[in-house]
C-alpha cells in the first residue's frame, strides 16, 4: 500500500490480519526464548551453589561472573513475561462487579512492601459505587503495574491515596502519588511500549495497562509533576442498563 492511497476497509481488515500475524509470531518467538533462558538460569544458579564459598580469588571471579550472567536471566525472563501479557491483552470476558474490590485487593497485595519502604497508603473508596463490566484478573493486573510504579517512584517514602468515585458518564479511580514525577519527555512516551526511564525496567507496564483498561471500554489519564508526584486517572463507562423498557411501552 502506498502512502497516500486512502485506507479502504479492505486494506485496513489486510492490516488487521498482518498485524495479528505479526502479534502470534512475537508471542511465539518470546515463549521459544523463555525456555532455552530457564534452562540456563537454571544452571547458573547450580553453578553458583557450586561455587557458594570460593576457595581462591580465581573462583571469586567466576562466582561473580555467574550471578551477573544469572542477574540478566532474570531480567530476560521478567521482559518475557512482561511482553507475554502485553501481547495478550485481546478481547476481554467482562462480568458484574466492583471496582472497590479490585482496587481494595490490590493495594493488600503491596500493603507489606508499601510499609517498608516508607509509603503510607489512604484509601477513598465510595462504597456506593454502582458496579461496572470487568475481567478481574486483568483488571488487577493492570492495577498492579501502577501500583507498583508508584511505589517505585516514592524510594524514600511517600503517600499513595487511592480514591474512588462516581463521575457523569461512569466510575472512575484516581491513584495519586507523593513520587518522583515525570519530566516532558518521559510523559510524552510513558505509553510506548519498552519506554523506560529504569535501569531493568520492561517499559511494558504503562502500555499493558492502557490496553487492558481501553479493552474495558474505559480510559486512562495522567497529570505529574517533578518533584511533586503523579495522579493517573482511570475511568470506566456505566454498563448499558439492562432489561430497561423505554417510557410509555
Ligand atoms: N507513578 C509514576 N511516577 C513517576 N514516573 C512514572 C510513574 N509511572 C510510570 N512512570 C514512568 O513511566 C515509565 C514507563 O512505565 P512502565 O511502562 O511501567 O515501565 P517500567 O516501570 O518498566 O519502567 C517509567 O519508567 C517511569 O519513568
Ligand atoms: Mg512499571
Amino acid at each position: 500500500m502506498s502512502e497516500n492511497e486512502p485506507i479502504t476497509g479492505d486494506s485496513l481488515d489486510q492490516l488487521r490480519a498482518q498485524y495479528a500475524e505479526l502479534a502470534a509470531l512475537a508471542g511465539s518467538l518470546a515463549h521459544e526464548i523463555k525456555n532455552p533462558l530457564s534452562v540456563i538460569r537454571m544452571n547458573m544458579d547450580l553453578l553458583a551453589e557450586d561455587l557458594a564459598e570460593p576457595q581462591s580469588p580465581r573462583e571469586r571471579r567466576a562466582l561473580g561472573k555467574i550471578e551477573m550472567v544469572g542477574r540478566q536471566c532474570e531480567r530476560l525472563e521478567n521482559l518475557l513475561n512482561d511482553f507475554l501479557r502485553f501481547s495478550k491483552v485481546g478481547r476481554l470476558d467482562l462480568h458484574l462487579g466492583n471496582l472497590n474490590d479490585h482496587v481494595e485487593r490490590v493495594l493488600d497485595l503491596f500493603s507489606a512492601q508499601a510499609a517498608s519502604s516508607g509509603v503510607d497508603i489512604v484509601r477513598y473508596l465510595d462504597h456506593d459505587l454502582p458496579s461496572i463490566l470487568l475481567n478481574g484478573e486483568t483488571l488487577q493486573a493492570a492495577l498492579v503495574n501502577l501500583v507498583k510504579n508508584s511505589l517505585e517512584a516514592m524510594e524514600g517514602g511517600g503517600q499513595l491515596i487511592a480514591r474512588t468515585r462516581l463521575t457523569r458518564h461512569g466510575v472512575a479511580l484516581d491513584l495519586i502519588d507523593t513520587g518522583i514525577g515525570m519530566d516532558e519527555r518521559t510523559a510524552l512516551n510513558m505509553f510506548e511500549p519498552f519506554y523506560s526511564t529504569k535501569s531493568g525496567g520492561s517499559g511494558l507496564g504503562l502500555p499493558t495497562a492502557r490496553r487492558i483498561i481501553e479493552a474495558h471500554g474505559g480510559r486512562i489519564g495522567v497529570h505529574s509533576e517533578v518533584g511533586r508526584g503523579t495522579q493517573f486517572t482511570l475511568e470506566f463507562p456505566m454498563p448499558a442498563r439492562l432489561g430497561e423498557v423505554p417510557a410509555g411501552t
